[in-house]
């Protein structure tokens, strides 16, 4: 107790003084050594008593002299380069969520409320799970060299030009009923302009079940636009064409820009289009091994950055690909 008593009267603080202490307490000619030295004069019926008193002195002693290393380190750094301790930090500075990040977890936890799970697929996709399987035949334009990235290496392999193909490989799993959405980036080859890109990112919906109707179709998609963009935003479905869905449509919604008084991006129609979709076209479901005798389904697709322009008035699809701090910094969200 009372070497306890001295040691912690000791306050070293320079280098110098620190490395004294641990000669005195510490080092081979030290106190400590020299106390286990005395060991071999203790009666044996003391033996046990004096080691545990010589133990709690040990890691005393050790834990003192390491506490004094670590004040005096902090103290000599931070005012040998004049560093005022006590200054509040500089805050460091946090970047933000791409908008398209923003958008696309947006709208999948819109469709999480309505029970759709995510999945997703390879972005080099084979012809079959991008075309043939959605009964787009061979000659297909959509097939031209014009709108598809092929892999050079092998005629059967591209960039996937839509996410529909993650539904192809969520089919052939077999699981039903089905209940999914795709998101992920898909490549077309267009010259890139201010509505148009190579790489865009699309979410396509998935749901198959028993007695899925067009109605179901639209209460879904109509659930959507209303969390999307409003209560207020009116929809209508206008007749279309797709190769994996029969009967097809296209949806708008009313133009969020101009409310109807007409501007450039709903061509003041006052309209826009967000989406296609349909009920699954029986063929794509039997190229699945699904039964189209039993089951139904219904499909959309829509590209995020169409819904992001919309959502934020961004009027140039280049923005979201050319890194530009002072665009994206603008879009601050969880
Ligand atoms: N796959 C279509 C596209 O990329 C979108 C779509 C999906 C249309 C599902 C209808 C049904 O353009």
């Amino acid at each position: 107790a009372k070497y306890k008593a001295d040691i912690a009267a000791e306050q070293p603080t320079t280098p110098d003084a620190i490395e004294a202490f641990r000669i005195k307490y510490l080092g081979t000619k030290g106190l400590l050594k020299t106390i286990m030295g005395e060991m071999k004069n203790v009666a044996p019926e003391n033996k046990k008593e004096a080691g545990q008193l010589l133990n709690d002195f040990k890691v005393f002693t050790e834990n003192t002299f390491a506490s004094f290393t670590e004040a005096a380190g902090t103290q000599t750094n931070a005012t040998a380069v004049g560093i005022d301790l006590t200054l509040p930090g500089t805050p460091a500075p946090l970047g933000t969520r791409h908008p398209i990040s923003i958008v696309r977890n947006k709208i999948i936890s819109i469709f999480n409320k309505l029970g759709f799970a995510v999945a997703e697929g390879p972005e080099i996709e084979d012809d079959f799970h991008n075309f043939s399987a959605l009964n787009l035949p061979e000659n297909h334009p959509a097939r031209d060299m014009q709108d598809t990235f092929y892999i050079s290496q092998n005629p059967d392999w591209l960039l996937r030009t839509h996410t529909s193909s993650v539904q192809i490989r969520e089919m052939q799993k077999g699981t039903l009923p089905l209940r999914i959405i795709c998101p992920g980036r898909v490549f077309r080859n267009e010259t890139i302009s201010a509505r148009a890109h190579c790489f865009f990112n699309q979410v396509e919906g998935l749901y198959i079940a028993e007695n899925v109707s067009f109605a179901d179709l639209k209460q879904t998609l109509y659930f959507f636009v209303t969390e999307m963009f409003g209560a207020d935003v009116k929809v209508r479905f206008r007749p279309s064409y797709f190769p994996f869905t029969e009967p097809s449509a296209e949806m708008d919604i009313s133009c969020l820009i101009c409310h109807g008084k007409g501007c450039n991006v709903c061509k003041k129609t006052g309209w826009v289009e967000i989406l296609g979709c349909g009920m699954v076209h029986p063929k794509v479901l039997e190229n699945c091994g699904i039964d189209s005798n039993k089951y139904t389904g219904f499909a959309f697709g829509m590209g995020i950055e169409r819904i992001t322009m919309l959502n934020y008035q961004i009027k140039d699809l280049r923005l979201f690909s050319e890194n530009d701090v002072r665009f994206l910094k603008q879009f601050e969200s969880a």
